[in-house]
């Protein structure tokens, strides 16, 4: 009999909830984001977010069962997001999980964030262990080999900002609307990539480590110097701006992750991949690039549709199974953590993330 679990999501601003099989069917997947109660404050706000999730995570419950024609009677058990994310948020997603799960009876499983994004690629593709996952959005940013469903191997980070965030930044200091990735990106079309010279952070280091904030504040000097010769932006400014934050972005990423595919090719994986996962792999001149490193290594590359790649519940219900399945279950004194690093020899790391979903 394949397990059928619910899962719920509500760790950063994303409310969610899925009904998913363990065979990769994805019976429902509910997603309200919160962008519209955010749009004001340029960022996400905890306490909005929280209270959001607590008002809109029972409907949404309700919703991705009648969309899966599943009464919680039919189910296996039920996963929850039990960090890492702003703490409100996660703590309303794991209450309602609990309370569900001491009404029926069902078992409770708390599933890691990251680890329902690194483990994606085997639910839209049965991908085999182990693989190459980078996961690049708005709050993470992280090169992990994925060993099994609990077993991860982090090889680097970003040491600050998260690219999706350092696009973000970018789009605000430009004058232009949030989400700022899409937004950038379709600037960056009609851009000269080499007007501006701003700097690959890192680079020069060896290592798998990232960093992305001193590219943002790079632009923000070439931005104040066009505004103190020309007394504003042109069009054709903001589009090369563009064009050379995305590019800087795009070599060091693709750089950093030919590093890491090395250090995972010397493992000998009997079916090379790469998978990405995260916001950020919704870019085409980054995904283009990621492909590149992935044919030149001999390892297949792989990307989920981009629903599954941002925040969603599916992949907690997904991750749950293959937790359940190990034999992992959780009792009423689960607890949300707002960090929780998937790999567990990592070293804590410093800066707090814009989403506080960094660990
Ligand atoms: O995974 P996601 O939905 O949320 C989390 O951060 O968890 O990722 C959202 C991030 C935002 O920072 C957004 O600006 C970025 O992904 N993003 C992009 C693109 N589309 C979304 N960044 C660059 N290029 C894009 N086309
Ligand atoms: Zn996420």
């Amino acid at each position: 009999m394949t397990l059928t679990f619910l899962g719920i999501e509500s760790s950063c601003d994303d409310t969610a909830a899925a009904v998913v099989r363990a065979d990769g069917t994805i019976l429902s997947s509910v997603v309200e984001g919160q962008v519209a109660l955010h749009a004001a404050f340029g960022g996400v706000v905890p306490e909005i977010a929280a209270r959001a999730h607590a008002e809109r995570l029972d409907v949404c419950v309700e919703r991705a069962l009648d969309q899966a024609d599943t009464r919680l009677a039919d189910l296996d058990g039920i996963a929850v997001t039990a960090g890492p994310g702003l703490i409100g948020g996660v703590l309303s997603g794991v209450m309602l999980a609990k309370g569900l799960a001491a009404a029926t009876g069902l078992p409770l499983v708390g599933v890691n964030h990251l680890a329902g994004h690194a483990l994606t690629p085997r639910l839209t593709d049965g991908l085999e262990f182990p693989y190459l996952m980078l996961l690049i959005s708005g709050g993470h940013c992280q090169f992990l080999i994925a060993r099994g469903p609990e077993d991860f191997t982090r090889l680097g980070g970003s040491i600050d900002d998260a690219p999706g965030e350092a696009f973000d930044k970018t789009a605000k200091l430009l004058g232009l609307p949030q989400p700022g990735g899409p937004q950038v990106s379709r600037e960056a079309e009609g851009g000269d990539p080499a007007r501006f010279a701003l700097p690959r952070p890192l680079l020069d280091r060896p290592g798998c480590d990232m960093s992305f904030s001193g590219l943002k504040t790079a632009l923000l000097r070439e931005r104040d110097k066009l505004v103190a010769a020309q007394g504003g932006l042109y069009r054709q400014d903001r589009a090369d701006l563009c064009a050379a934050f995305q590019q800087a972005v795009a070599d060091v990423l693709a750089e950093k992750t030919r590093r890491a595919m090395a250090l995972y090719m010397a493992e000998a994986p009997s079916r090379p991949a790469l998978a990405v996962a995260g916001g950020v792999a919704a870019n085409s001149l980054i995904r283009s690039r990621l492909q590149d490193v992935a044919a030149a290594a001999g390892a297949e590359f792989i990307a989920p549709p981009l629903r599954l790649c941002t925040d969603n519940a599916a992949m907690i219900a997904f991750a749950g199974i293959e937790r359940f399945r190990l034999g992992g279950r959780d009792g009423m004194d689960l607890t949300a953590r707002p960090r929780w690093p998937l790999d567990r020899d990592a070293i804590p790391l410093v800066g707090a993330g814009r989403k506080g979903a960094k660990a």
